[in-house]
């Protein structure tokens, strides 16, 4: 009989082993970014997952285990937003105990960040990545759609900064007409703080955010502009499957990254799984559903029998939607998809 406790190197369909778990800890969020969660469709009246419903820590923690087992070595909070999630240190603190676990990040919008960024620290989180689209004003209140400006995620960068995570990364969705003519100031400001910009192409996650490819702006335009002011030259990735392309200023002070899934997808390199806050495993942002984990680890399932479907679900992926996708310029829009809010990006 195999040897269930050790690290296994499963393969996909494809020859992908699964590096990376992305964990969302709850799907509400405090902002509403139009291109994730439009207020008009999340409104009020939506009704986010109920307490009963989210997986408890020690529910997470099990199930990470057994993604670790399957050869994760990263785990990534993410959300809705992450910091809405009461105790959140409490969960960073058991996922960083767990053997073979070399990483414990957090994607997050900032907005709580300064409120939690020493607990999350002491707790044993070792990076941190926050969304900030803009620091014009304007432009980053109509970006988040509930008119928060700039400041206060700075703040909380700050806070992160000086509670030791330092090398914090930020996130910025670049939508053409919106927010490209502000990426120079974007990229110049961080360059400042000594910190790594990462600008993601506008992607097409969910059904909801009405997106047009017409609305993206290919990376390959955002590194002509800002060489023309910061010059740039491609970087080697950091790790097999990292999904940002990085470039270095050539004047030696720091880099910038893209991440260009309309227009050069990486899904040979995916090495990434999701689970939701429901207990739900994605073995792709664009999928249609996801694999239930939730009942059978509340119906009494072993850690064994939880790794065996884990095991079984990785070996049968077969996805690359993001390739299908540019392949063909046709594909059906209207396939229903998990909303990016469920999954965390
Ligand atoms: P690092 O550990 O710093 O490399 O972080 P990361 O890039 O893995 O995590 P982050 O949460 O910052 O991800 C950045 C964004 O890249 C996500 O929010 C998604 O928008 C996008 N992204 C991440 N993984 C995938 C993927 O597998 N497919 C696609 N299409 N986009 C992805
Ligand atoms: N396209 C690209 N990025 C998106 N994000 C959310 N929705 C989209 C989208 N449709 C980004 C967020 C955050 C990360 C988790 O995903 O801004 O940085
Ligand atoms: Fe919230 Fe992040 Fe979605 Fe914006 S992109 S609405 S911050 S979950
Ligand atoms: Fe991975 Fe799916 Fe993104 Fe391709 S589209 S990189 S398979 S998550």
């Amino acid at each position: 009989m195999k040897n269930l406790s050790t690290i296994s190197d499963v393969r996909d369909t494809m020859g992908r082993p699964i590096r990376d778990l992305r964990i969302s800890v709850i799907d509400n969020c405090n902002l509403r970014c139009p291109y994730c969660m439009p207020k008009e469709k999340y409104g009020e009246q939506y009704e986010f997952l109920p307490e009963e419903a989210l997986l408890t820590f020690e529910e997470i923690t099990r199930l990470a285990k057994q993604f670790v087992r399957l050869g994760a070595t990263k785990l990534r909070l993410t959300g809705g937003e992450p910091l809405l999630r009461k105790n959140l240190p409490e969960l960073v603190s058991s996922l960083s105990a767990i053997e073979g676990v070399q990483e414990v990040a957090l994607t997050t919008n900032g907005l709580l960040l300064k409120r939690h960024a020493a607990d999350l620290r002491a707790a044993g989180l070792t990076r941190i990545t926050v969304s900030l689209d803009s620091l014009d004003e304007a432009v980053a209140a109509e970006m988040n759609g509930r008119k928060v400006g700039p400041h206060v995620v700075l703040e909380g960068i700050e806070a992160a900064q000086a509670a030791g995570l330092t090398d914090v990364k930020i996130n910025a969705v670049v939508q053409k007409g919106v927010n490209e003519h502000t990426v120079l100031d974007t990229v110049n400001e961080f360059r400042e703080r000594g910190l790594i910009v990462r600008f993601i192409e506008y992607m097409d996650v969910g059904n909801r955010n009405g997106w047009l490819l017409d609305h993206v702006v290919p990376s390959r335009e955002l590194v002509e502009q800002i060489s023309a002011k910061f010059p740039l030259r491609p970087m080697d990735k950091n790790y097999h499957g990292e999904v940002a392309s990085r470039y270095a200023f050539e004047d030696g002070r720091g880099e910038v990254g893209f991440i260009s899934s309309v227009t050069a997808p990486f899904c040979g390199s995916c090495t990434r799984a999701r689970l939701s806050a429901d207990g739900g495993v994605y073995t792709c942002l664009f999928a249609s559903e996801g694999t239930d984990l939730r009942s059978p680890l509340r119906a009494g399932e072993t850690d064994d029998e939880l790794f065996e479907r884990l095991c079984n679900l990785w070996r049968g992926r077969s996805d690359r939607y993001s390739e299908l996708r540019s392949s063909n310029t046709d594909y059906p829009n209207d396939r229903p998809k998990v909303e990016m809010f469920q999954i965390g990006g």
